[in-house]
Protein backbone atom coordinates (compact mmCIF):
# COMPACT_ATOMS: atom_id res chain seq x y z
CA UNK A 1 0.00 0.00 0.00
CA UNK A 2 1.48 3.51 -1.04
CA UNK A 3 2.25 5.01 2.06
CA UNK A 4 0.22 8.37 2.97
CA UNK A 5 2.62 10.75 3.05
CA UNK A 6 3.51 9.51 0.11
CA UNK A 7 0.63 9.91 -1.53
CA UNK A 8 -0.20 13.24 -0.10
CA UNK A 9 3.11 14.60 -1.63
CA UNK A 10 2.23 13.06 -5.00
CA UNK A 11 -0.89 15.05 -4.89
CA UNK A 12 0.38 18.04 -4.06
CA UNK A 13 3.09 17.65 -6.80
CA UNK A 14 0.33 17.56 -9.31
CA UNK A 15 -1.20 20.82 -7.80
CA UNK A 16 2.61 22.43 -8.07
CA UNK A 17 2.83 20.86 -11.50
CA UNK A 18 -0.37 22.26 -12.91
CA UNK A 19 0.34 25.88 -12.20
CA UNK A 20 3.99 25.67 -13.21
CA UNK A 21 5.84 25.17 -10.44
CA UNK A 22 8.82 22.77 -9.98
CA UNK A 23 7.14 19.77 -8.45
CA UNK A 24 10.39 19.43 -5.83
CA UNK A 25 9.02 21.76 -3.25
CA UNK A 26 5.67 19.68 -3.19
CA UNK A 27 6.88 17.99 -0.05
CA UNK A 28 4.54 17.32 2.75
CA UNK A 29 5.75 16.36 6.48
CA UNK A 30 3.65 15.37 9.02
CA UNK A 31 2.78 18.63 10.83
CA UNK A 32 5.02 20.37 13.62
CA UNK A 33 1.58 22.23 15.35
CA UNK A 34 -0.61 19.48 15.10
CA UNK A 35 -3.02 21.92 16.78
CA UNK A 36 -3.57 23.86 13.46
CA UNK A 37 -3.10 21.19 11.47
CA UNK A 38 -2.04 17.29 10.34
CA UNK A 39 0.32 18.10 7.44
CA UNK A 40 1.70 20.85 6.23
CA UNK A 41 3.99 21.52 3.06
CA UNK A 42 6.20 24.36 3.42
CA UNK A 43 7.43 24.49 -0.16
CA UNK A 44 5.98 28.13 -1.16
CA UNK A 45 8.47 29.42 0.77
CA UNK A 46 11.38 27.89 -0.80
CA UNK A 47 9.56 28.50 -4.05
CA UNK A 48 9.08 32.05 -4.32
CA UNK A 49 12.72 33.25 -4.84
CA UNK A 50 12.94 31.52 -8.42
CA UNK A 51 9.14 32.18 -8.77
CA UNK A 52 9.89 35.88 -8.31
CA UNK A 53 6.22 36.12 -6.35
CA UNK A 54 5.57 36.58 -2.81
CA UNK A 55 5.59 32.93 -0.70
CA UNK A 56 1.54 33.71 0.56
CA UNK A 57 0.15 34.07 -2.98
CA UNK A 58 2.12 30.78 -4.66
CA UNK A 59 0.41 28.97 -1.27
CA UNK A 60 -3.06 30.86 -1.75
CA UNK A 61 -2.86 29.77 -5.78
CA UNK A 62 -2.08 26.28 -4.43
CA UNK A 63 -4.42 25.90 -1.50
CA UNK A 64 -7.47 26.99 -4.52
CA UNK A 65 -6.10 24.63 -6.56
CA UNK A 66 -6.57 21.94 -4.62
CA UNK A 67 -10.35 22.66 -3.14
CA UNK A 68 -12.08 19.82 -3.93
CA UNK A 69 -9.71 16.88 -4.08
CA UNK A 70 -10.85 14.21 -2.58
CA UNK A 71 -7.78 13.79 -0.17
CA UNK A 72 -8.13 17.15 2.07
CA UNK A 73 -10.97 18.04 4.11
CA UNK A 74 -8.78 21.58 4.43
CA UNK A 75 -6.35 23.25 2.74
CA UNK A 76 -5.18 26.57 3.98
CA UNK A 77 -2.59 28.96 3.18
CA UNK A 78 -1.10 30.67 6.01
CA UNK A 79 1.34 33.47 6.64
CA UNK A 80 4.18 34.31 5.54
CA UNK A 81 3.60 30.60 2.91
CA UNK A 82 3.08 27.72 4.78
CA UNK A 83 0.64 25.66 3.55
CA UNK A 84 -1.93 23.34 5.92
CA UNK A 85 -3.44 20.60 5.56
CA UNK A 86 -6.25 18.29 7.22
CA UNK A 87 -7.17 15.33 5.46
CA UNK A 88 -10.55 14.11 4.45
CA UNK A 89 -12.43 12.09 6.97
CA UNK A 90 -13.20 9.67 4.22
CA UNK A 91 -10.44 9.25 2.63
CA UNK A 92 -8.61 8.52 5.81
CA UNK A 93 -11.04 5.99 6.75
CA UNK A 94 -11.02 4.61 3.26
CA UNK A 95 -6.87 4.07 3.82
CA UNK A 96 -7.67 2.11 7.09
CA UNK A 97 -10.35 0.08 5.44
CA UNK A 98 -7.18 -0.83 3.15
CA UNK A 99 -4.76 -1.24 5.82
CA UNK A 100 -7.48 -3.39 7.55
CA UNK A 101 -7.66 -5.78 4.74
CA UNK A 102 -3.97 -6.83 5.86
CA UNK A 103 -5.09 -8.07 9.17
CA UNK A 104 -4.84 -11.89 7.99
CA UNK A 105 -1.19 -11.73 7.29
CA UNK A 106 -0.52 -9.32 9.79
CA UNK A 107 0.97 -6.64 7.77
CA UNK A 108 -1.18 -3.94 7.27
CA UNK A 109 -0.84 -2.56 4.16
CA UNK A 110 3.30 -2.47 4.58
CA UNK A 111 4.82 -3.47 1.35
CA UNK A 112 7.63 -6.12 1.71
CA UNK A 113 10.92 -5.01 -0.28
CA UNK A 114 10.85 -5.15 -4.23
CA UNK A 115 14.54 -7.16 -4.09
CA UNK A 116 14.79 -9.32 -1.00
CA UNK A 117 18.60 -9.43 0.67
CA UNK A 118 20.40 -11.84 1.67
CA UNK A 119 21.22 -10.69 5.42
CA UNK A 120 23.42 -12.26 7.87
CA UNK A 121 23.24 -10.96 11.48
CA UNK A 122 25.73 -11.28 13.96
CA UNK A 123 24.83 -10.87 17.36
CA UNK A 124 24.87 -12.31 20.74
CA UNK A 125 28.55 -12.75 20.96
CA UNK A 126 28.81 -15.16 24.21
CA UNK A 127 31.81 -16.47 25.62
CA UNK A 128 31.30 -19.99 26.08
CA UNK A 129 32.57 -20.87 29.91
CA UNK A 130 31.52 -17.42 31.13
CA UNK A 131 27.66 -17.25 32.21
CA UNK A 132 25.47 -14.35 30.12
CA UNK A 133 25.73 -11.26 31.78
CA UNK A 134 24.26 -7.78 30.90
CA UNK A 135 26.92 -6.79 28.80
CA UNK A 136 25.57 -9.26 26.54
CA UNK A 137 21.91 -8.17 27.11
CA UNK A 138 21.77 -5.54 24.14
CA UNK A 139 23.70 -7.46 21.67
CA UNK A 140 20.79 -10.05 21.79
CA UNK A 141 18.09 -7.34 22.04
CA UNK A 142 18.72 -5.13 19.40
CA UNK A 143 20.16 -8.10 17.04
CA UNK A 144 16.76 -10.09 17.44
CA UNK A 145 14.89 -7.05 16.99
CA UNK A 146 16.54 -6.06 13.26
CA UNK A 147 16.75 -9.31 11.94
CA UNK A 148 12.43 -9.70 13.07
CA UNK A 149 12.09 -6.20 10.81
CA UNK A 150 13.98 -7.57 7.84
CA UNK A 151 12.14 -10.46 8.05
CA UNK A 152 8.75 -8.23 8.00
CA UNK A 153 10.14 -7.39 5.24
CA UNK A 154 10.46 -9.47 3.20
CA UNK A 155 14.40 -10.06 3.46
CA UNK A 156 16.61 -13.33 3.97
CA UNK A 157 18.10 -12.83 7.19
CA UNK A 158 20.20 -14.80 9.35
CA UNK A 159 21.44 -14.44 12.67
CA UNK A 160 24.40 -16.12 13.65
CA UNK A 161 25.23 -16.24 17.57
CA UNK A 162 28.69 -16.29 16.96
CA UNK A 163 30.13 -17.88 20.21
CA UNK A 164 33.20 -16.64 21.30
CA UNK A 165 34.92 -20.60 22.06
CA UNK A 166 38.28 -21.01 20.73
CA UNK A 167 40.47 -18.77 22.70
CA UNK A 168 42.76 -18.18 25.70
CA UNK A 169 39.92 -18.88 28.00
CA UNK A 170 39.78 -22.78 27.07
CA UNK A 171 43.33 -23.01 27.82
CA UNK A 172 42.09 -21.54 31.26
CA UNK A 173 39.73 -23.54 31.70
CA UNK A 174 41.26 -26.91 30.86
CA UNK A 175 44.12 -25.80 32.91
CA UNK A 176 42.16 -25.39 36.18
CA UNK A 177 40.29 -28.86 35.59
CA UNK A 178 43.83 -30.09 35.44
CA UNK A 179 44.36 -28.81 38.48
CA UNK A 180 41.65 -30.23 40.07
CA UNK A 181 40.86 -33.41 38.34
CA UNK A 182 44.34 -34.79 37.07
CA UNK A 183 43.16 -38.87 37.13
CA UNK A 184 40.86 -38.00 33.89
CA UNK A 185 41.32 -39.51 30.96
CA UNK A 186 41.60 -36.39 28.86
CA UNK A 187 44.98 -35.63 30.26
CA UNK A 188 46.57 -38.74 29.80
CA UNK A 189 48.48 -38.68 26.58
CA UNK A 190 49.09 -42.81 27.05
CA UNK A 191 45.08 -42.95 27.04
CA UNK A 192 43.85 -44.48 23.76
CA UNK A 193 40.35 -45.30 24.21
CA UNK A 194 36.67 -43.66 23.89
CA UNK A 195 36.09 -40.96 26.32
CA UNK A 196 33.23 -40.80 28.78
CA UNK A 197 29.96 -39.28 27.17
CA UNK A 198 29.04 -37.28 30.34
CA UNK A 199 31.41 -34.13 30.81
CA UNK A 200 32.90 -34.00 34.34
CA UNK A 201 31.50 -30.81 35.51
CA UNK A 202 28.03 -29.35 35.55
CA UNK A 203 27.27 -25.69 34.54
CA UNK A 204 27.88 -24.10 37.77
CA UNK A 205 31.10 -25.69 38.00
CA UNK A 206 32.36 -24.44 34.98
CA UNK A 207 30.97 -20.77 35.58
CA UNK A 208 33.08 -20.92 39.04
CA UNK A 209 35.89 -22.45 37.28
CA UNK A 210 36.36 -19.97 34.55
CA UNK A 211 36.96 -16.87 37.12
CA UNK A 212 39.39 -18.73 39.07
CA UNK A 213 41.60 -19.87 36.55
CA UNK A 214 41.37 -16.41 35.00
CA UNK A 215 42.24 -15.04 38.65
CA UNK A 216 44.92 -17.24 38.66
CA UNK A 217 46.72 -16.60 35.47
CA UNK A 218 46.64 -12.76 36.71
CA UNK A 219 48.63 -13.67 39.63
CA UNK A 220 51.17 -16.44 38.63
CA UNK A 221 52.67 -16.19 35.85
CA UNK A 222 53.41 -20.03 35.63
CA UNK A 223 49.87 -20.69 35.56
CA UNK A 224 49.44 -18.22 32.49
CA UNK A 225 52.11 -20.28 30.63
CA UNK A 226 50.74 -23.52 30.94
CA UNK A 227 47.23 -21.59 29.86
CA UNK A 228 48.40 -20.69 26.78
CA UNK A 229 50.50 -23.98 26.37
CA UNK A 230 46.81 -25.87 27.21
CA UNK A 231 45.50 -23.57 24.44
CA UNK A 232 48.28 -23.56 21.60
CA UNK A 233 47.87 -27.80 22.29
CA UNK A 234 43.90 -27.84 22.10
CA UNK A 235 44.35 -25.84 18.68
CA UNK A 236 47.07 -28.29 17.60
CA UNK A 237 45.33 -31.55 17.41
CA UNK A 238 45.34 -32.52 21.14
CA UNK A 239 42.73 -35.47 21.52
CA UNK A 240 42.00 -35.55 25.22
CA UNK A 241 41.92 -31.60 24.80
CA UNK A 242 39.64 -31.40 22.08
CA UNK A 243 37.19 -33.91 24.22
CA UNK A 244 37.51 -31.95 27.06
CA UNK A 245 36.48 -28.69 24.93
CA UNK A 246 33.70 -30.52 23.09
CA UNK A 247 32.20 -31.09 26.53
CA UNK A 248 32.66 -27.40 27.51
CA UNK A 249 30.60 -26.26 24.20
CA UNK A 250 28.10 -28.65 24.66
CA UNK A 251 27.38 -27.44 28.07
CA UNK A 252 27.79 -24.17 27.81
CA UNK A 253 25.28 -23.71 24.70
CA UNK A 254 23.00 -25.92 26.56
CA UNK A 255 22.63 -23.19 28.87
CA UNK A 256 23.62 -20.31 27.15
CA UNK A 257 20.24 -21.35 24.22
CA UNK A 258 18.31 -21.95 27.69
CA UNK A 259 18.79 -18.36 28.66
CA UNK A 260 17.99 -17.08 25.06
CA UNK A 261 15.00 -18.51 24.81
CA UNK A 262 13.95 -16.58 28.28
CA UNK A 263 14.68 -13.46 26.05
CA UNK A 264 12.70 -14.53 23.40
CA UNK A 265 15.99 -14.62 21.03
CA UNK A 266 17.40 -17.57 18.56
CA UNK A 267 19.54 -17.99 15.99
CA UNK A 268 19.92 -19.49 13.19
CA UNK A 269 23.63 -20.27 13.26
CA UNK A 270 25.47 -21.43 16.59
CA UNK A 271 28.67 -21.50 14.52
CA UNK A 272 31.69 -20.13 16.75
CA UNK A 273 35.36 -18.53 16.17
CA UNK A 274 36.86 -22.34 16.27
CA UNK A 275 34.24 -22.99 13.20
CA UNK A 276 36.49 -20.73 10.70
CA UNK A 277 39.91 -22.05 12.23
CA UNK A 278 40.21 -24.34 8.91
CA UNK A 279 39.35 -20.96 6.70
CA UNK A 280 42.58 -19.65 8.00
CA UNK A 281 45.40 -20.68 6.47
CA UNK A 282 44.03 -20.25 2.89
CA UNK A 283 42.81 -16.85 3.68
CA UNK A 284 46.82 -16.01 4.67
CA UNK A 285 48.52 -17.51 1.97
CA UNK A 286 45.89 -15.46 -0.31
CA UNK A 287 46.55 -12.49 1.41
CA UNK A 288 50.53 -13.10 1.19
CA UNK A 289 50.35 -13.87 -2.32
CA UNK A 290 48.13 -10.52 -3.18
CA UNK A 291 51.00 -8.91 -1.42
CA UNK A 292 49.21 -7.22 0.87
CA UNK A 293 50.36 -9.10 4.12
CA UNK A 294 53.30 -8.05 5.20
CA UNK A 295 55.84 -8.77 8.36
CA UNK A 296 55.65 -5.69 10.89
CA UNK A 297 57.93 -6.61 13.94
CA UNK A 298 57.22 -9.94 13.12
CA UNK A 299 53.81 -10.19 13.31
CA UNK A 300 51.62 -10.37 9.79
CA UNK A 301 49.76 -7.87 9.54
CA UNK A 302 48.14 -5.65 6.76
CA UNK A 303 47.79 -2.13 6.30
CA UNK A 304 44.06 -0.53 5.97
CA UNK A 305 44.56 3.11 6.77
CA UNK A 306 43.16 5.62 4.24
CA UNK A 307 44.32 8.81 2.80
CA UNK A 308 41.16 10.64 3.84
CA UNK A 309 41.37 9.15 7.90
CA UNK A 310 41.32 12.07 10.29
CA UNK A 311 42.45 9.72 12.76
CA UNK A 312 45.46 6.82 13.01
CA UNK A 313 43.69 3.66 11.50
CA UNK A 314 46.61 0.87 12.44
CA UNK A 315 47.69 -1.96 9.73
CA UNK A 316 45.34 -5.02 10.37
CA UNK A 317 47.30 -7.50 12.76
CA UNK A 318 46.76 -11.28 10.85
CA UNK A 319 49.44 -13.11 12.68
CA UNK A 320 50.96 -12.95 16.01
CA UNK A 321 55.01 -13.75 15.45
CA UNK A 322 54.29 -16.84 17.45
CA UNK A 323 52.24 -17.58 14.37
CA UNK A 324 49.08 -17.56 16.32
CA UNK A 325 45.80 -16.23 15.15
CA UNK A 326 43.96 -13.82 17.14
CA UNK A 327 40.43 -12.48 17.39
CA UNK A 328 40.86 -10.35 13.97
CA UNK A 329 42.11 -13.44 11.84
CA UNK A 330 39.18 -15.35 13.27
CA UNK A 331 36.51 -12.52 12.38
CA UNK A 332 38.03 -12.31 8.78
CA UNK A 333 38.07 -15.75 7.84
CA UNK A 334 34.70 -16.16 9.40
CA UNK A 335 33.93 -13.25 6.83
CA UNK A 336 35.39 -16.51 3.76
CA UNK A 337 33.04 -19.11 5.84
CA UNK A 338 30.28 -16.75 5.24
CA UNK A 339 30.58 -15.60 1.95
CA UNK A 340 31.39 -19.20 1.08
CA UNK A 341 28.28 -20.90 2.34
CA UNK A 342 26.00 -17.96 2.52
CA UNK A 343 27.16 -15.30 -0.31
CA UNK A 344 24.93 -12.42 1.67
CA UNK A 345 24.47 -9.31 0.15
CA UNK A 346 25.28 -8.05 3.85
CA UNK A 347 26.60 -8.73 7.16
CA UNK A 348 25.43 -6.44 9.91
CA UNK A 349 27.63 -6.95 12.93
CA UNK A 350 25.82 -5.57 16.56
CA UNK A 351 28.55 -5.66 18.61
CA UNK A 352 29.84 -2.85 22.16
CA UNK A 353 30.47 0.57 19.86
CA UNK A 354 33.97 0.19 21.71
CA UNK A 355 34.73 -2.20 19.17
CA UNK A 356 34.47 0.26 16.39
CA UNK A 357 38.26 0.50 15.19
CA UNK A 358 38.87 -3.21 15.81
CA UNK A 359 35.74 -3.60 13.33
CA UNK A 360 36.78 -0.82 10.76
CA UNK A 361 40.08 -2.23 10.34
CA UNK A 362 38.21 -5.80 9.84
CA UNK A 363 36.05 -4.84 7.56
CA UNK A 364 38.77 -2.65 5.31
CA UNK A 365 40.95 -5.59 5.40
CA UNK A 366 38.39 -7.87 3.93
CA UNK A 367 37.54 -5.60 1.23
CA UNK A 368 41.11 -5.09 0.58
CA UNK A 369 42.26 -8.66 0.46
CA UNK A 370 38.94 -9.45 -1.35
CA UNK A 371 37.26 -11.72 0.64
CA UNK A 372 34.12 -9.80 0.21
CA UNK A 373 33.18 -7.85 -3.31
CA UNK A 374 32.58 -4.52 -3.31
CA UNK A 375 29.24 -4.89 -3.29
CA UNK A 376 28.78 -6.65 -0.21
CA UNK A 377 28.44 -4.61 2.86
CA UNK A 378 29.78 -4.91 6.19
CA UNK A 379 27.73 -2.83 8.40
CA UNK A 380 29.15 -2.31 12.17
CA UNK A 381 26.16 -1.58 14.63
CA UNK A 382 27.56 -0.55 17.60
CA UNK A 383 25.90 -0.12 20.87
CA UNK A 384 26.30 2.28 24.24
CA UNK A 385 26.53 0.92 27.87
CA UNK A 386 23.91 -0.56 29.99
CA UNK A 387 24.61 2.34 32.87
CA UNK A 388 23.11 1.79 36.39
CA UNK A 389 21.76 5.10 37.98
CA UNK A 390 24.83 6.02 39.60
CA UNK A 391 25.78 6.43 35.80
CA UNK A 392 28.28 3.57 35.68
CA UNK A 393 27.91 0.35 34.12
CA UNK A 394 25.50 -2.05 35.91
CA UNK A 395 26.46 -3.70 38.56
CA UNK A 396 24.68 -6.24 40.89
CA UNK A 397 24.43 -4.48 44.54
CA UNK A 398 27.39 -6.37 45.71
CA UNK A 399 29.72 -4.17 42.78
CA UNK A 400 29.88 -7.66 40.53
CA UNK A 401 29.03 -8.42 37.26
CA UNK A 402 24.96 -8.88 36.97
CA UNK A 403 23.95 -11.91 35.55
CA UNK A 404 21.64 -12.24 32.89
CA UNK A 405 19.51 -14.65 35.36
CA UNK A 406 19.46 -12.48 38.20
CA UNK A 407 18.75 -9.46 36.47
CA UNK A 408 15.87 -11.10 34.88
CA UNK A 409 14.65 -12.97 37.82
CA UNK A 410 14.02 -9.91 39.60
CA UNK A 411 12.33 -7.95 37.50
CA UNK A 412 9.66 -11.23 37.05
CA UNK A 413 9.58 -11.09 41.10
CA UNK A 414 8.59 -7.22 40.68
CA UNK A 415 5.88 -7.84 38.05
CA UNK A 416 4.24 -10.75 40.15
CA UNK A 417 3.99 -8.64 42.49
CA UNK A 418 2.31 -6.01 41.05
CA UNK A 419 0.08 -8.34 39.24
CA UNK A 420 -0.95 -10.02 42.51
CA UNK A 421 -1.62 -6.52 44.46
CA UNK A 422 -4.06 -5.88 41.51
CA UNK A 423 -6.47 -8.87 41.56
CA UNK A 424 -9.90 -7.85 43.08
CA UNK A 425 -13.10 -10.01 42.50
CA UNK A 426 -13.43 -9.34 38.96
CA UNK A 427 -9.42 -10.75 38.50
CA UNK A 428 -8.00 -13.65 40.12
CA UNK A 429 -5.09 -15.73 38.42
CA UNK A 430 -3.40 -18.93 39.38
CA UNK A 431 -0.27 -18.39 40.84
CA UNK A 432 1.18 -20.16 37.67
CA UNK A 433 -0.86 -18.00 35.28
CA UNK A 434 0.42 -14.66 37.32
CA UNK A 435 3.74 -15.80 37.24
CA UNK A 436 3.82 -16.35 33.23
CA UNK A 437 2.32 -12.93 32.68
CA UNK A 438 4.87 -11.47 35.03
CA UNK A 439 7.48 -13.13 33.04
CA UNK A 440 6.35 -11.61 29.61
CA UNK A 441 5.63 -8.41 31.19
CA UNK A 442 9.12 -8.17 32.67
CA UNK A 443 10.93 -8.98 29.40
CA UNK A 444 8.71 -6.03 27.87
CA UNK A 445 10.00 -3.73 30.72
CA UNK A 446 14.05 -4.86 30.07
CA UNK A 447 13.51 -4.81 26.03
CA UNK A 448 11.66 -1.70 25.34
CA UNK A 449 13.45 0.05 27.94
CA UNK A 450 16.47 -0.86 25.84
CA UNK A 451 15.27 -0.66 22.51
CA UNK A 452 13.36 2.84 23.26
CA UNK A 453 16.78 4.04 23.15
CA UNK A 454 19.17 5.01 20.20
CA UNK A 455 21.46 1.79 20.38
CA UNK A 456 24.31 4.17 19.54
CA UNK A 457 23.87 5.79 23.24
CA UNK A 458 24.32 4.64 26.73
CA UNK A 459 21.18 4.40 28.44
CA UNK A 460 20.51 3.63 32.12
CA UNK A 461 19.17 0.88 33.10
CA UNK A 462 16.28 2.25 35.65
CA UNK A 463 14.28 -1.05 37.09
CA UNK A 464 11.69 1.48 38.60
CA UNK A 465 11.20 3.22 35.49
CA UNK A 466 11.06 0.30 33.47
CA UNK A 467 8.85 -1.49 34.89
CA UNK A 468 6.15 0.96 35.43
CA UNK A 469 3.10 0.84 34.09
CA UNK A 470 2.82 4.40 33.12
CA UNK A 471 5.05 6.55 30.70
CA UNK A 472 7.39 5.40 28.12
CA UNK A 473 7.47 1.46 28.60
CA UNK A 474 7.11 -1.97 27.65
CA UNK A 475 4.22 -2.29 30.34
CA UNK A 476 2.44 0.75 29.14
CA UNK A 477 2.44 -0.69 26.35
CA UNK A 478 1.40 -4.53 27.16
CA UNK A 479 -1.57 -2.36 29.13
CA UNK A 480 -2.86 -0.89 26.21
CA UNK A 481 -3.25 -3.66 24.06
CA UNK A 482 -4.75 -5.70 27.34
CA UNK A 483 -7.02 -3.07 27.75
CA UNK A 484 -8.03 -3.30 24.15
CA UNK A 485 -8.27 -7.15 24.06
CA UNK A 486 -10.53 -6.68 27.24
CA UNK A 487 -12.79 -4.64 25.66
CA UNK A 488 -12.90 -6.63 22.29
CA UNK A 489 -14.04 -9.77 24.69
CA UNK A 490 -16.88 -7.97 26.85
CA UNK A 491 -18.35 -6.62 23.14
CA UNK A 492 -18.25 -10.46 22.28
CA UNK A 493 -19.33 -11.51 25.50
CA UNK A 494 -22.34 -9.00 25.07
CA UNK A 495 -23.18 -11.36 22.36
CA UNK A 496 -21.39 -9.44 19.01
CA UNK A 497 -18.73 -10.61 16.52
CA UNK A 498 -15.45 -8.99 15.74
CA UNK A 499 -15.65 -10.09 12.10
CA UNK A 500 -15.91 -8.30 8.77
CA UNK A 501 -16.39 -5.11 10.89
CA UNK A 502 -14.80 -2.24 9.42
CA UNK A 503 -13.33 1.45 10.34
CA UNK A 504 -15.63 4.22 9.72
CA UNK A 505 -15.16 7.79 9.43
CA UNK A 506 -13.78 9.93 12.27
CA UNK A 507 -16.46 11.56 14.48
CA UNK A 508 -14.09 12.88 16.76
CA UNK A 509 -10.47 14.40 17.02
CA UNK A 510 -9.45 11.70 19.34
CA UNK A 511 -11.13 9.08 16.88
CA UNK A 512 -9.27 10.75 13.86
CA UNK A 513 -5.84 11.58 15.98
CA UNK A 514 -5.80 7.53 16.55
CA UNK A 515 -6.64 6.90 12.67
CA UNK A 516 -3.97 9.00 12.01
CA UNK A 517 -0.98 7.64 13.94
CA UNK A 518 -2.62 4.06 12.59
CA UNK A 519 -2.02 5.25 8.87
CA UNK A 520 1.52 5.76 9.92
CA UNK A 521 2.49 2.26 9.88
CA UNK A 522 3.68 1.33 6.88
CA UNK A 523 6.07 3.52 6.56
CA UNK A 524 7.49 2.63 10.10
CA UNK A 525 9.27 -0.74 10.01
CA UNK A 526 10.59 -0.05 6.55
CA UNK A 527 12.59 3.26 7.66
CA UNK A 528 13.81 1.47 11.20
CA UNK A 529 14.98 -0.94 9.17
CA UNK A 530 16.54 1.11 6.83
CA UNK A 531 18.12 3.06 9.70
CA UNK A 532 18.60 -0.11 11.73
CA UNK A 533 16.92 1.71 14.58
CA UNK A 534 14.39 -0.11 16.49
CA UNK A 535 14.12 3.41 18.20
CA UNK A 536 11.60 4.21 16.00
CA UNK A 537 9.39 1.16 16.09
CA UNK A 538 8.50 2.11 19.85
CA UNK A 539 8.71 6.28 19.37
CA UNK A 540 5.97 4.81 16.82
CA UNK A 541 3.65 2.36 19.06
CA UNK A 542 4.18 4.78 22.01
CA UNK A 543 2.34 7.75 20.08
CA UNK A 544 0.00 5.19 18.73
CA UNK A 545 -0.40 3.95 22.67
CA UNK A 546 -1.09 7.41 23.86
CA UNK A 547 -3.71 8.38 20.66
CA UNK A 548 -5.62 4.90 21.53
CA UNK A 549 -5.75 5.69 25.39
CA UNK A 550 -6.62 9.52 24.59
CA UNK A 551 -9.77 8.16 22.45
CA UNK A 552 -10.80 5.28 25.05
CA UNK A 553 -11.06 8.21 27.59
CA UNK A 554 -12.94 10.44 25.39
CA UNK A 555 -15.41 7.83 24.02
CA UNK A 556 -18.33 5.32 25.22
CA UNK A 557 -17.84 2.09 23.14
CA UNK A 558 -19.17 -0.12 25.10
CA UNK A 559 -22.20 1.93 26.09
CA UNK A 560 -22.51 3.40 22.93
CA UNK A 561 -26.12 3.10 21.68
CA UNK A 562 -25.32 3.91 17.79
CA UNK A 563 -24.98 0.01 16.58
CA UNK A 564 -22.86 1.17 13.57
CA UNK A 565 -20.99 3.36 15.44
CA UNK A 566 -19.98 1.33 17.87
CA UNK A 567 -19.02 -1.36 15.10
CA UNK A 568 -16.69 1.18 13.70
CA UNK A 569 -15.61 1.84 17.18
CA UNK A 570 -14.55 -2.17 17.57
CA UNK A 571 -13.24 -2.76 14.26
CA UNK A 572 -11.18 0.67 15.00
CA UNK A 573 -9.62 -0.76 18.45
CA UNK A 574 -8.76 -4.28 16.47
CA UNK A 575 -7.27 -2.79 14.08
CA UNK A 576 -5.11 -0.74 16.65
CA UNK A 577 -4.57 -3.76 18.67
CA UNK A 578 -3.30 -5.99 15.63
CA UNK A 579 -1.02 -2.93 14.88
CA UNK A 580 0.83 -2.91 18.24
CA UNK A 581 1.03 -6.42 18.82
CA UNK A 582 2.72 -6.38 15.18
CA UNK A 583 5.57 -4.00 15.84
CA UNK A 584 6.20 -5.52 19.55
CA UNK A 585 6.50 -9.07 17.53
CA UNK A 586 8.69 -7.56 15.70
CA UNK A 587 11.03 -5.60 19.00
CA UNK A 588 10.57 -9.26 20.11
CA UNK A 589 8.09 -9.62 22.69
CA UNK A 590 4.29 -9.69 22.89
CA UNK A 591 1.48 -9.08 25.28
CA UNK A 592 -0.65 -11.03 27.68
CA UNK A 593 -4.23 -11.49 27.49
CA UNK A 594 -4.89 -10.07 30.97
CA UNK A 595 -2.25 -8.76 33.56
N1 LIG B 1 32.52 -12.56 21.97
C1 LIG B 1 32.78 -11.19 21.73
C2 LIG B 1 32.80 -10.41 23.04
O1 LIG B 1 32.25 -10.82 24.02
C3 LIG B 1 31.77 -10.53 20.83
C4 LIG B 1 31.73 -11.08 19.44
C5 LIG B 1 31.24 -10.06 18.46
N2 LIG B 1 31.21 -10.58 17.11
C6 LIG B 1 32.28 -10.70 16.32
N3 LIG B 1 32.13 -11.18 15.11
N4 LIG B 1 33.47 -10.35 16.70
O2 LIG B 1 33.39 -9.35 23.08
Amino acid sequence: MKKLLDQITQTMEGAFERLGFDKSYARVTVSNRPDLCEFQCNGAMALAKQAKKAPIDIAEQIASALAGNELFEEVQAVKPGFLNLKLAKTYLADYLREMEKGASNKHYGCERVAKPQTIMIDYGGPNVAKPLHVGHLRSAIIGESIKRMGIFLGNTMIGDVHLGDWGLQMGLIITELRERKPDLPYFNNAFAGEYPKEAPFTIAELEEIYPTASQKSKEDENYKERAMQATYELQNGNRGYHALWQHIIKVSVTDLKKNYKRLNVSFELWKGESDAQPYIPEMVRRMKDGGYAYISEGALVVDVKEETDTKEIPPCMILKSDGASLYNTTDLATIVQRMISYNPNEIIYVVDKRQELYFTQVFRCAKKTGIVNDDTKLYFLGFGTMNGKDGKPFKTREGGVMRLETLLTGIEDKMYEKIMANQNENQTMSEEEAREIAAQIALSAVKYGDLSNQASKDYIFDVDRFTSFEGNTGPYILYTIVRIKSILNKYVQAGHSTEGLCVGEAHSDSEKALQLELAKFNGVIESAFVELAPHRVCAYIYDLANALNHFYHETKILAEPDEALQQAYIALLDLTRGVLETCIDVLGFSAPNRM
